[in-house]
């Protein structure tokens, strides 16, 4: 399947973002303050939209956020592809640590790209997060 990886973006990240992780909640809960600050990455199989991912970088740490594939394209590899990418994208821009607060279920999702668990976690909106990490 023709799948391809660019930018886009805050608005076309708000729609996944909405119908995947807080669909149950209004519009405006999954934006971001800092989204004009972010880098937005969309994977799209032929003309359609299916995963995002913000990058938020600070000097040379960044920050990657609001990760979310369509419920009925999950599982099929693409979040890792646009993962990959974002990986990539980051150590291009210098960056030499990047982390991101994980849902609790996606830590050994994360384990696979060589990002560890650090020993701060925290409860949210009643689900648990660890944050973890990666030097690039
Ligand atoms: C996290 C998320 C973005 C991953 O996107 P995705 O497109 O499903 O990612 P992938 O398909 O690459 O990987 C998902 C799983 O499918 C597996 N997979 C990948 N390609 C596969 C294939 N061809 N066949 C079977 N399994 C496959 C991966 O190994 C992974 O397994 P794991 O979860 O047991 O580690 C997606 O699950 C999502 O949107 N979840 C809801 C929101 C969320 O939790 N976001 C992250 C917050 S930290």
């Amino acid at each position: 399947m023709e799948t391809t990886i660019r930018k886009i973006d805050k608005g076309q990240a708000w729609e996944i973002r909405h119908e995947v992780m807080w669909s149950d909640k209004p519009f405006d809960y999954i934006k971001l303050e800092d989204d004009d600050l972010g880098i937005h990455f969309g994977l799209f199989k032929e003309k359609m939209l299916i995963s995002v991912i913000s990058l938020f970088i600070a000097n040379e740490e960044a920050q990657f956020r609001k990760f979310a594939t369509l419920q009925k394209e999950q599982g099929k590899g693409y979040g890792s592809k646009l993962l990959e990418a974002v990986l990539e994208e980051a150590k291009i821009h210098g960056v030499k640590r990047i982390w991101c607060n994980a849902r609790q279920n996606k830590v050994d999702f994360y384990k696979k790209f060589g990002l560890r668990e650090t020993n701060s976690s925290f409860i949210k909106d009643g689900k648990s997060y660890v944050i973890m990490e990666k030097n690039l």
